[in-house]
């Protein structure tokens, strides 16, 4: 099948990479042709240290290259049976850029987009067969993130679904279904990493290396709280979690926080501005946390039941099955463990009294506990 990529940025070069390497035709097209250029080189670096490294062939980096043809034109997409969109998040681009697509392709070729945080249904809106509308959701770096979220939406067909997934799925990925909504899996299940850490920090009771240090030594995690948003920057941690507030009729689970919008506007966006919640300025140590265990056990209690509270819901909520948002969570962001799993295995009963104590001090609806979890206890 040949497969058509629009947008040659960081996930359109990622996605296209990974299309060429399981050997199909693909075409890339971009309206800048600088981008284009970039991502061709950039491709040409990779794979060249797989190569270096053993990882592939010479022949098969000349096959993988021979298989991407880069173009500023629409209309290449001729003979595709997949396009997947990869350009700006913004609703009306995207309306116009679909209406271009469904006139560049046949009939049957599936139109999916790559977006983070808008709604396929209205990306599909543009389409005047909308059934073929399907979101395909991977995770930067594309060619080394396992996981990748599908979405169908309310026009989605059977058919298009099946294929979609198939398709992914021969790619060696691990594919998620869920439904239609903000955030879908990943980036709604995640919000109470940052936002619980957020307000614990806000609050007064820990300190951001303390934080990290119960998340990390006592549960586990990869990265702290901290850590990971200035990774992921500051900017764009804010503008997921604002989205996805407002996106969920400002429910106040996914409530943003004050010091990361003040972190963000003061140009304190993390690794890339060389400060964040920390210093990455050069010979900057790292502040000592507060290796309290009592208090560090208590910050990742707190955490783990918020995080576990939301995936229950997504599965209440028929977001996405149990299984799904467990691979999603342990695939997409690296988590320990999947939250059901682990619910499970502390006891749901324990997670659901955790969550009432808060609930019953605070008096928020932040920390209702989700029916699920309580049907569950019981
Ligand atoms: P980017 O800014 O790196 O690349 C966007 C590319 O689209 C640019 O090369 C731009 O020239 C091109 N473009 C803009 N308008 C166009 C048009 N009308 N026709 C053709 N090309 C056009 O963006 P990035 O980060 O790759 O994101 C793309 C999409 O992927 C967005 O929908 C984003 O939400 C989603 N996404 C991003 C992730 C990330 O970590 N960056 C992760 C998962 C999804």
């Amino acid at each position: 099948m040949k497969i058509g990529v629009l947008g040659a940025g960081t996930m359109g070069s990622g996605i296209a990479q990974v299309a060429a390497q399981n050997g199909h035709e693909t075409i890339l097209v971009d309206v800048n042709q600088e981008m284009l250029n970039k991502a061709e080189s950039a491709l040409d670096k990779i794979l060249n240290r797989l190569v270096e490294k053993e990882k592939i062939s010479e022949d098969d980096k000349i096959n993988i290259q021979g298989r991407i043809s880069y173009t500023t034109d629409l209309t290449d997409f001729k003979g595709c049976g997949l396009v997947i969109e990869a350009i700006v998040e913004k609703i009306e681009v995207k309306h116009d850029v679909f209406k271009k697509l469904e006139s560049a392709v046949g009939e049957n070729c599936i139109l999916a987009s790559n977006t983070s945080s808008l709604s396929i249904a209205s990306i599909g809106s543009a389409l005047k067969k909308s059934d073929r509308i399907i979101g395909i959701h991977f995770f930067n770096p594309a060619p080394l993130m396992p996981l990748v979220e599908i979405i169908p939406s309310v026009q989605t067909s059977q058919e298009t679904l099946e294929t979609a997934k198939n398709l992914i799925d021969s790619w060696g990925k691990t594919t998620v279904v869920c439904k239609d909504t903000p955030g879908f899996i990943v980036n709604r299940g995640a919000r109470p990493f940052y936002g619980e850490a957020l307000r614990i920090y806000e609050e007064g009771i820990a300190d951001f290396a303390t934080i990290d240090w119960a998340m990390t030594e006592i549960g586990g995690f990869k990265m702290g709280p901290f850590t990971l948003m200035d990774y992921i920057g500051n900017d764009v941690n804010y503008a997921v979690t604002e989205s996805v507030f407002a996106a969920f009729y400002y429910d106040p689970r996914f409530k943003p926080s004050f010091t990361q919008k003040r972190h963000s506007e003061a140009g304190f966006l993390g690794r890339k501005s060389g400060r964040g919640y920390y210093s990455y300025a050069e010979g900057a140590s790292m502040p000592e946390p507060n290796k309290d265990m009592k208090l560090g056990q208590m910050i990742f209690d707190r955490i783990l039941a918020m995080l576990i509270n939301e995936a229950y819901d997504a599965v209440h909520m028929q977001v996405a099955s149990a299984e799904d948002v467990d691979k999603a969570m342990t695939k997409g962001v690296n988590y320990p463990k999947g939250l059901l799993a682990w619910a499970k295995e502390i006891g749901e009963k324990e997670i659901l009294n955790r969550l009432e104590i808060l609930f019953e001090e605070y008096g928020e609806d932040r920390y209702r506990p989700c029916v699920l979890l309580k049907r569950m206890a019981k």
